[in-house]
């Protein structure tokens, strides 16, 4: 399964909205429709958003591959703008953005079809970088997954929301791999439901044993089925290591410390920000009322009805046992640990 393809001068990619019941692949040469399906969600997860990002700006560019180097260069910004607008949080998207950037920068002096041929590599390689840093993820993490571990895990971090096997989820499924005898429970996510629709569609695939829970039922969770640990993936972490991920992160990591079990971040240093130096910085989507007010196919709340939504939280630094990356596990002084990680 491919979340993301570039083929033929179009991006395919899997319609997550549609999922679990129906694997439906959109295919388009249009930025405008892949910026509108990162907005709703059919692209998601901070690594898959990066690559989105990188192909998008291809989308955008293609019909200036003849024109001046002019247009192109305008075309280039017009589309870094477009994709930038879709969400706010995920750094990885804004980080494929500025590494695009840099390929058109350096390769200043080429022609237009060139420049396109590079920017094209970079994008691919963004995106097979992505695998590779999932596959180390996983490997690294897995130390810290115990036999017979029981795993509380938030949103959905796998093959969907990222360019190979996932982070939290690539750190679960090489634990099952190595046969290490785990059990997940997976929160269902509110707002749109990653965990139930997707995590949970992930593990079954994967033949991980598995539990769908309400996100509500966390702590009673993590006390009747003693879970050990808690894993999940991030959307953008700050210099010192406050970590913005799905909403109800930040409750998770709460309860890991009431209940003393370790609460686990694990992503590529591509989600790391080292130009904000705390968690309050970080800007926090925040999403339309209806998804709120509406559900199980009806309106929900009474008419009228405020609604505060935000897809995000911030889970401060001192409650995070160890953040895992590509580059090794860090734990606290996280200032000094990442710097170290995101150097390499
Ligand atoms: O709103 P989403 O579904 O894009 O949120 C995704 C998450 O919060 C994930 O946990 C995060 O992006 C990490 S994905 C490897």
């Amino acid at each position: 399964m491919n979340s993301i393809e570039w083929r033929n001068n179009a991006v395919r990619f899997l319609d997550q909205t549609e999922l679990p019941l129906r694997e439906v692949y959109i295919e388009t040469s249009d930025l405008s429709v892949l910026a509108d399906a990162i907005i709703r969600l059919k692209v998601r997860g901070a690594p898959l958003l990066g690559i989105a990002a990188a192909y998008g700006i291809l989308l955008g560019i293609q019909s200036a591959k003849n024109s001046s180097k002019d247009a192109l260069e305008f075309s280039f910004e017009e589309s870094a703008q477009r994709i930038s607008a879709t969400r706010p949080t995920a750094k990885n998207l804004f980080w494929a953005v500025e590494r695009m950037r840099n390929i058109l920068r350096l390769n200043s002096h080429e022609n237009t079809i060139t420049l396109f041929e590079k920017l094209e590599s970079e994008a691919k390689a963004i995106h097979e970088e992505d695998r590779v840093m999932c596959d180390r993820i996983g490997n690294i993490g897995a130390e810290l997954i115990p036999h017979g571990a029981k795993i509380l895990t938030h949103c959905n971090t796998g093959a969907l929301a990222t360019g190979g096997i996932g982070t939290a989820f690539g750190v679960i499924v090489t634990a099952h791999r190595m046969k290490r005898a785990i059990h997940v429970y997976a929160d269902e996510t509110r707002q749109l439901l990653q965990g139930a629709r997707l995590t949970m569609w992930e593990l079954q695939n994967a033949g991980i044993p598995a539990t769908l829970v309400t996100d509500n039922s966390a702590a009673w969770t993590i006390k009747t089925k003693k879970i050990d640990l808690i894993i999940v993936g991030a959307d953008r972490i700050s210099a010192n290591g406050d970590t913005a991920n799905k909403i109800g992160t930040y409750n998770l990591a709460l309860l890991a410390k009431a209940h003393g079990i370790p609460f686990y971040v694990a992503a590529p240093t591509s989600t790391v920000d080292r130009s904000i130096h705390h968690g309050d910085e970080i800007v926090i989507e925040e999403r339309a009322e209806n998804e709120i007010l509406n559900g199980w196919g009806r309106q929900i709340a009474p008419d009228g009805a405020h609604v505060f939504n935000p897809a995000f939280d911030v889970t401060p630094n001192e409650l995070i046992s160890a953040i895992i990356t590509e580059n090794g596990i860090v734990r606290a002084p996280y200032v000094q640990t990442i710097s170290a990680v995101v150097n390499q």
